[in-house]
């Protein structure tokens, strides 16, 4: 990190402020925006220095798998908009959750992770990394005892994602932290949904974040990218090895793109917040809709819990539950939520969420859709559950969007 040094900023600024401008070096040519550098590996200026910086003996930029100037920059801006001393930018943010895996854990160690939390992570720790001998339990994203009960101990993790893809549950982070400072473990929040936009896990104890930079930290749908932010201790010292030799390292391009991205960030959240919000009270009104998912819904069972940890914000993606027919079952709820789905022509129907374009997607479907049965239901995901992650779009058009599948859904 102190390979290049950042622009002397005064002490004390603002997220606004640190979001446009913090990690720009001192300029080359006098340029006010961030430059993008394009190059794999990086000139040595002789081969006694060459040794002595491969050994570490020697802070240089070297080759952009280990790290990069323009990824550099990303790193220290969002973890100044996180809190944290430091962060390393993965190439996705199933990648940040791995090198956390990697860097953190051995055979023979035990996780604990919500059942809730998006389908992928679900199967990297219960499938992936149960091969390799770490062991994973599963509890109730909301109910703290049960994180306690599951304690054992070699428990060396506790893993959280809040609000939860794609029901929104959301989590007491305080009160993990508790426990996983009880049980001598780590606790890491995966912040995608909030961003530290709207929510900083480090300001209720949590040692480690995780963010897919593919959602709101680009916020245009543009790149894959991904980050983990901890410690400098931890960084150096667990994470930067592994990044060496493992390589899900970013590409300095995408380091650039979720860079500009994140200049922006804190108004989009804002103002795709509102429009969510807007959203999910006119759901709440419509007879074919059986039941919403929104944080920042008095009806949502962690409202008062939401408020207090994203800042009174509720966050931008909902999700609502298609009312079933009297004598359904899941196979008819699954072809009544397509018909909404498939009714929209505003809406962009791809998993992908934290666009500044609507997106609409089929949990059950699609991003859970490798998960058993079991441990979908186990997740609280019906066949007639749709996310919709709110965009920059006008939500009354939203609104006559959803309105063309719900109103003509046979009853
Ligand atoms: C909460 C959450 N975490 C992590 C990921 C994985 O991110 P990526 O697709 O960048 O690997 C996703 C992707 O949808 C997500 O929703």
């Amino acid at each position: 990190m102190k390979k290049i040094p950042p622009v002397d900023l005064p002490e004390g600024l603002r997220l606004d402020t640190l979001a446009v401008r913090q990690g720009l070096p001192p300029s080359q040519w006098g340029e006010n925006s961030e430059a993008l550098y394009l190059s794999s590996s990086f000139v040595q200026p002789d081969a006694t220095t060459a040794a002595a910086r491969f050994a570490n003996e020697e802070e240089a930029f070297i080759y952009s798998r280990f790290t990069n100037p323009t990824v550099t920059m990303f790193e220290r801006r969002l973890a100044a908009l996180e809190g944290t001393q430091a962060a390393i930018g993965t190439s996705s943010g199933m990648g940040a959750i791995l090198l956390l895996i990697m860097g953190l854990l051995k055979s023979g160690d035990h996780v604990i992770c919500s059942q809730s939390v998006f389908g992928t992570t679900i199967s990297l720790f219960g499938r992936e990394f149960a091969k390799f001998g770490v062991q994973t339990s599963f509890v109730s994203q909301t109910d703290p005892a049960q994180w306690r009960a599951a304690v054992r101990d070699n428990t060396k993790l506790l893993f959280a994602e809040s609000p939860t893809n794609p029901l929104t549950e959301v989590c007491d982070i305080r009160a993990l932290s508790a426990i996983a400072k009880e049980a001598g473990a780590w606790l890491a929040v995966d912040n995608c949904f909030c961003t530290p936009a709207l929510q900083r896990p480090i300001e209720f104890g949590a040692d480690l974040i995780v963010h897919s930079g593919t959602k709101y930290l680009d916020g245009q749908g543009r790149v894959i990218a991904g980050a983990l932010c901890a410690s400098e201790a931890l960084i150096n010292e667990k994470f930067v090895p592994v990044m060496r030799t493992a390589g899900m390292s970013l590409s300095p391009f995408n380091a650039w793109v979720v860079l500009k991205g994140l200049e922006t960030l804190s108004i989009r959240m804002q103002a795709q917040s509102e429009r969510a919000l807007a959203l999910a009270q006119w759901l709440e009104q419509q007879p074919q809709v059986e039941r919403v998912y929104y944080p920042g819904l008095r009806s949502h069972p962690q409202h008062e819990l939401a408020m207090t940890q994203q800042g009174g914000i509720g966050g931008a993606v909902l999700s609502f539950v298609v009312a079933a027919e009297s004598s359904g079952g899941a196979a008819l709820s699954r072809q009544r939520a397509f018909h909404v789905i498939d009714q929209t022509k505003v809406c962009s129907i791809t998993a992908n969420l934290g666009d500044t374009k609507t997106t609409i997607t089929h949990p059950a479907s699609t991003s859970h859709g490798r998960l058993t049965e079991e441990q979908r239901l186990a997740a609280g995901i019906t066949q007639g559950t749709i996310r919709v992650a709110v965009g920059l779009d006008d939500v009354r058009d939203i609104q006559d969007d959803l309105l063309r599948g719900l109103s003509t859904l046979t009853r």
